[in-house]
């Protein structure tokens, strides 16, 4: 390894640990909500971002469930949303999840697997070795109640039965 890099590698662990130190954890938790309109459960090319929608960012103490974080934000007019969060949630399990859409056909939050689906975790903590303060959550879609007439088109090329499920093979 060159010495350029290595010494780049010992700066930005002093940074992170410096700014530990002082109190200058940040974090910056950013995703996109989608209306999904297929019914899929993953963004395709129909889906549809949506603006006005909220989600919210809650941190809690995994042995205990008491919730230590709550935020909720509303996605702008790309379907972006971008949670500022201080200090470092290393102790919890941090997650993102839907709760509210602008949509009256494009509401449902699909809840028989809970929360697999609907809600993604956030790593909130510098200690595991991530440099960066943005944080990607998974996309997250609201199940439109009626899919569009070109789903059977789109189930045809990801390759999925024509009810939109997945082959057992
Ligand atoms: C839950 O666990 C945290 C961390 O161990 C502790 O600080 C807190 O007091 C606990 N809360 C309850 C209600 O037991
Ligand atoms: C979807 O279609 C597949 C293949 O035709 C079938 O095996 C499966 O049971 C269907 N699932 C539902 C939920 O209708």
């Amino acid at each position: 390894m060159a010495k350029s890099t290595i010494m780049v590698i010992a700066a930005l662990c002093l940074m992170s640990v410096v700014g530990s130190a002082y109190g200058y954890d940040k974090f910056f938790v950013e995703g996109k909500v989608y209306c999904d309109t297929c019914r899929i459960q993953f963004l395709s090319r129909v889906s549809e971002f949506l603006p006005g929608a909220t989600v919210r960012l809650e941190c809690k103490v995994a042995a205990n469930e008491t919730i230590t974080y709550v935020k909720d934000v509303m996605t702008d007019a790309a379907g972006k949303y971008s949670i500022e969060v201080e200090g470092d949630h290393e102790e919890e399990l941090c997650e993102v999840f839907l709760i509210d859409s602008p949509r009256q056909d494009c509401n449902e939050i699909k809840s028989e697997v809970a929360n697999l689906e609907t809600a993604s975790r956030v790593s909130l903590t510098h200690k595991n070795g991530i440099v960066s303060a943005v944080r990607e959550a998974n996309p997250l879609g609201f199940l439109k109640a009626v899919p569009l007439a070109e789903c059977p088109q789109i189930f045809k090329e990801l390759g999925l039965n024509a009810n939109g499920t997945a082959s057992d093979s």
